[in-house]
């Protein structure tokens, strides 16, 4: 799509900004600089005097869950005309993937493998946010998640850090455009800072215990991606990471972040999480916590009001220099000044309606989500469907649901819009009759909060009575049906903050139904809604094709559609490994050879009862074509250390319609100073096949691919070793060569 502003220069030169930035730090009081480190909420659930108050007072240097475009400029205009500083505030909301045009999930975008994609969803999510009147979104969100069971993995780019670093350098780009302050963008946040995807047992919010080493190989590389990408912001996570709260971790904020990765912006709490270092049982009271906080780095504190209430006693009695104070205040003025907000306070109120209203957000969200859709099954090419079917059942009570197709992390007072996959069918197909029964509904066992504040939210549960019709309906339906699409999986509210999940079954009683549908003996498609792997052992043996659709948005319906009826061909690839039962997780491809590898009988079985290998690999997508990999070569048997080598590879389609595939190279280092994973991912692109084209792809391996953190040596090695490498279509992959790497 049309992205003028990516290749633009900024405004600013670094050193006017400074400039500027210095002569408002003169102007300012003690504080008036605390208020510039305090966000508040405007939403009704936050405590406190009114937002109108705080601001006229200079208590807050931005407003969070707020999205109203009339009410920012109300605000906006207490700020620069009555506060004392007169210092323009930042609205910031979580716009997570896209505004009012809503794209696939965050975990569905990753499953594209491809960056581009994944940056024009996001500059579109940028440009009606801003045309909104937002200038700061929290996302992307860069947490590596190997454990499916933790709700929150539907919000990033699954298990691994190269793709994860890729998709997240993407997602920068995508909401800030080519500088920070372009027009019609937004700043970027990286969040949660660092490693709250490893928590315990994948319970949200629990405990998280890393080594140096696996934060540095596995959790921080999305993070450093997006620092490269010139990312504005960081949010610290909530969780204790070793035993320290993240927020108020001067190993990560200080001496990781700012001075060995140079980040240059400002880092928020996450909401609450200043206040809580008390309730942590880390900071002894409320000013403790505000005093540990940002001396740790932490510049912001996301509403639980801990600076406002105690920075200005802190600094006038010694205990934090004013400096400290000063350096916070200097990174949020300066990108108050890159966005242009001094100049341009307001936002126009007409302007969102023109934004929204663009026919290419649409086809973007559609294209988007066509292409993060994985083809888990088709036995007996059971798709594409022909277009001349007549009469088809479609089953499942997610299946007409504008929440569950729009998915997790609604943006804060959304009304959820989106073509269901029934409306996405009856579109397709407008001629056949198209039946619906939705079957039993299925609910979370245990609300959360947020089931009331988010979209996808409560429901009243249908009583078992109720449910048991529900069923038999659905049974009946089909009986009439030519073929059955059945669409199951879970609802929006049962991924995401607060949704971990210690099963990875269907919920409810959808494979109940889905078996006794199966049994009528016609053929049924399952098309599968989620926001996390689930574990569809029984599917993957019995339903002929399986689609694995995510939560794809507001064109998701339109998109099912296109690919089950052959308008465009499935080419996504699983960003995480699927394990066959909750209690395996986590499981994750790039784990370590072990004395005793899982294919030798001495040691093993891992579990007697039940093999853990995994139901769909990493990496893992089926097509309505074939490929064939061919020719690989590295341009060198050997190489030295901090010298790269290319590999490369023939792809060909040998099937008969266009086709993509996900060229994708994994490598194993087979000693050095540690040991390193049986496999990791050091190389893939996407690319588009006419049947019986062949194309070359080429990969590059050097120090960067090659070097690691060593625990032994305790820093960055690279070393002198023999390489295995494969490439293939999925972490499985099986052509194989070698790099033998020399001193
Ligand atoms: C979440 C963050 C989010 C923040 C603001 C928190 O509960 O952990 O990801 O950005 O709320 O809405």
């Amino acid at each position: 799509m049309d992205n003028p502003d990516t290749t633009g220069t900024a405004p600013w030169s670094d050193a006017d900004v400074r400039a500027r930035v210095e002569a408002l730090l003169k102007t300012l009081s003690l504080a008036e600089k605390v208020g510039q480190l305090v966000q508040i909420g405007a939403a009704d659930f936050v405590p406190g005097p009114k937002p109108e108050v705080v601001i006229r007072q200079g208590g807050a240097g931005s407003v969070l869950w707020l999205n109203d475009t009339k009410r920012f400029n109300a605000l906006q205009k207490i700020a620069v005309e009555e506060s004392p500083s007169k210092i323009p505030l930042l609205f910031a909301l979580d716009v997570i993937h896209g505004y009012r045009t809503i794209f696939p999930v965050p975990l569905a975008l990753a499953a594209s493998w491809d960056p581009a994609t994944i940056e024009g969803a996001q500059s579109v999510a940028a440009q009606e946010a801003r045309a909104a009147g937002l200038h700061w979104t929290f996302a992307p969100m860069l947490d590596i998640a190997r454990d499916a069971r933790w709700g929150r993995i539907v919000e990033g780019a699954g298990e691994d850090p190269y793709l994860g670093a890729a998709v997240a350098a993407a997602q920068v780009r995508g909401f800030q455009g080519a500088y920070l302050g372009t027009p019609g963008r937004v700043v970027a946040c990286a969040k949660h800072f660092a490693g709250y995807g490893a928590s315990d047992g994948g319970r949200d919010y629990d405990p998280v215990y890393l080594s140096e080493n696996q934060l540095r190989n596995v959790y921080f590389p999305p993070f450093r991606a997006a620092v490269d990408a010139g990312v504005g912001t960081f949010m610290s996570a909530y969780m204790d990471l070793n035993d320290v709260p993240a927020t108020g971790n001067r190993w990560l904020l200080r001496d990781i972040l700012r001075g060995e990765w140079g980040f240059g912006g400002f880092v928020v709490s996450d909401a609450f999480a200043v206040g809580n270092l008390v309730t942590q049982g880390f900071a002894h009271d409320a000013r403790d916590a505000a005093q540990r906080a940002l001396s740790a780095g932490l510049d912001v504190d996301m509403a639980s009001s801990t600076y406002l209430d105690h920075l200005t006693g802190l600094i006038e009695d010694g205990t934090i220099p004013l400096e400290v104070l000063d350096d916070a205040v200097r990174t949020i003025l300066a990108v108050k000044v890159r966005l242009g907000l001094f100049e341009q306070p307001y936002t126009d109120e007409g302007l969102l309606a023109d934004v929204i209203a663009r026919p290419e957000h649409r086809a973007e969200a559609r294209r988007a989500a066509q292409r993060s859709m994985v083809l888990l099954r088709n036995e007996g090419q059971l798709l594409p469907l022909s277009k001349s079917l007549k009469h088809i059942t479609v089953i499942g009570s997610l299946a007409n649901s504008k929440e569950a197709t729009e998915g997790s992390w609604m943006v804060f007072g959304h009304v959820p819009a989106a073509v269901t996959i029934l409306e996405g069918l009856r579109a397709k197909l407008p001629d056949a009759t198209i039946d619906y029964a939705p079957g039993p509904e299925i609910n979370r066992d245990i609300p959360s909060w947020f089931e009331s504040a988010m979209a996808g939210g409560s429901r009243a549960s249908q009583s078992p009575e109720d449910a048991e019709r529900a069923y038999q309906a659905a049974l009946a339906t089909a009986q009439r049906a030519d073929l059955i699409i059945m669409v199951l999986g879970e609802h929006a509210n049962m991924s995401g903050e607060a949704a971990s999940r210690a099963s990875l079954d269907l919920p409810g009683r959808q494979e109940e139904l889905l078996k006794a549908v199966v049994a009528l003996g016609k053929p049924v498609v399952l098309v599968l809604l989620n926001g996390r792997p689930l574990s569809i052992n029984w599917a993957a043996d019995h339903v002929p094709a399986i689609l694995e659709a995510w939560e794809p948005g507001t064109e998701g319906g339109h998109a099912v559609a296109d690919i089950l009826f052959g308008d465009a061909n499935p080419g996504g690839k699983l960003p995480v490994t699927f394990p066959r039962k909750g209690s395996h997780a986590p499981l994750y491809y790039a784990r370590n050879t072990t004395h005793s590898p899982e294919e030798s009988p001495l040691y093993n079985p891992r579990y007697w009862d039940g093999l853990p290998t995994p139901l769909y690999p990493f990496g893992y997508g089926l097509s309505y074509t074939t490929f064939a990999l061919t020719n690989l070569a590295v341009s060198a048997p050997q190489v030295r250390v901090g010298d790269s080598a290319s590999v490369t590879v023939d792809v060909t389609n040998t099937g008969a319609v266009a086709g993509d595939e996900v060229v994708q190279l994994y490598i194993h280092q087979r000693f050095g100073s540690d040991s390193r994973p049986m496999r990791e991912l050091k190389g893939f692109e996407r690319i588009t096949l006419q049947p019986g084209e062949t194309r070359p792809v080429s990969f590059q391996l050097g120090p960067a691919e090659l070097g690691y953190w060593s625990t032994n040596a305790g820093r960055w090695v690279q070393d002198a070793t023999t390489i295995d490498l494969w490439v293939g279509s999925d972490s499985r992959a099986t052509l194989h060569t070698q790099l033998v790497v020399t001193v």
